[in-house]
C-alpha cells in the first residue's frame, strides 16, 4: 500500500506559500493506518528500543499505536505545564522567540533505550529538542521515527541518531 495516497496536501496552510501535509485522511482509514503502523513497527523494531517517547501533540497519534503494536510502553513528551509531578524542563529557541517542553522526572529508566516518534521531520527544531531533553534524564536515544519527512528542508542534518520516515517530500 502506498502510505501517500492517503496523505492529503493542502495549499497555502497555515499561512500563504506553505503546503500542509495533512493525516487525517490517513488515520480515518482504518486498513490504511493499520498497514502505515505496521510498516512504523517494521523499521523501528531493528532499534531494540525499551521505551517510545511521542512529542505532543501528532507524534502522540504515532507513538501510542506503535507501542502497543510492539509491546513497549509509552513516554509523553509534553509542552509547557501539562504534566503533574516532578518534571524536567528543555528551553530551545525558535525561529521566532523560543519554546519549552517538559518530560516526568521518572518517565525514562537511566540508559533505557528510546526511540522517538514524532509524525513530521520540517526543520528538525522539534526533534532535537526533544533528544536533548531525552538525553538530561539520562536516556539512550536509539533512533528518531517519523511518518513523514520534508526532505528539501533537511532537518535530519540536525540530527545526530539514525533517522527514519515512511514517505518522503522533496517540495
Ligand atoms: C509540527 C509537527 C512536528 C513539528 C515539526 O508540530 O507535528 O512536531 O511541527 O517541525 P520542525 O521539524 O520544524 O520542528 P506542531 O508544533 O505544529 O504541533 P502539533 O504536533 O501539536 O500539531
Ligand atoms: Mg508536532
Amino acid at each position: 500500500m502506498n502510505i501517500k495516497d492517503h496523505i492529503r496536501s493542502i495549499p497555502d496552510f497555515p499561512k500563504p506559500g506553505i503546503l500542509f501535509y495533512d493525516i487525517s485522511t490517513l488515520l480515518a482509514h482504518a486498513e490504511a493506518w493499520k498497514d502505515a503502523v505496521g510498516q512504523l513497527a517494521d523499521a523501528v523494531k531493528p532499534y531494540k528500543p525499551d521505551v517510545l517517547v511521542g512529542i505532543e501533540s501528532r507524534g502522540f497519534l504515532v507513538a501510542a499505536p506503535l507501542a502497543l503494536t510492539l509491546g513497549l510502553g509509552f513516554v509523553m513528551i509534553r509542552k509547557r505545564g501539562k504534566l503533574p509531578g516532578d518534571i524536567i524542563t528543555h528551553n530551545y529557541d525558535l525561529e521566532y522567540g523560543s519554546d519549552t517542553i517538559e518530560i516526568q522526572a521518572d518517565a525514562i529508566k537511566p540508559g533505557a533505550r528510546v526511540v522517538v516518534c514524532d509524525d513530521l521531520l520540517a526543520t528538525g527544531g522539534t526533534m532535537v529538542a526533544a533528544i536533548n531533553l531525552l538525553r538530561s534524564v539520562g536516556a539512550e536515544v536509539v533512533a528518531a521515527q517519523f511518518l513523514i519527512e520534508l526532505a528539501f528542508l533537511k532537518g535530519a542534518e540536525k540530527l545526530d541518531v539514525p533517522v527514519n520516515s515512511l514517505v518522503s517530500y522533496e517540495s
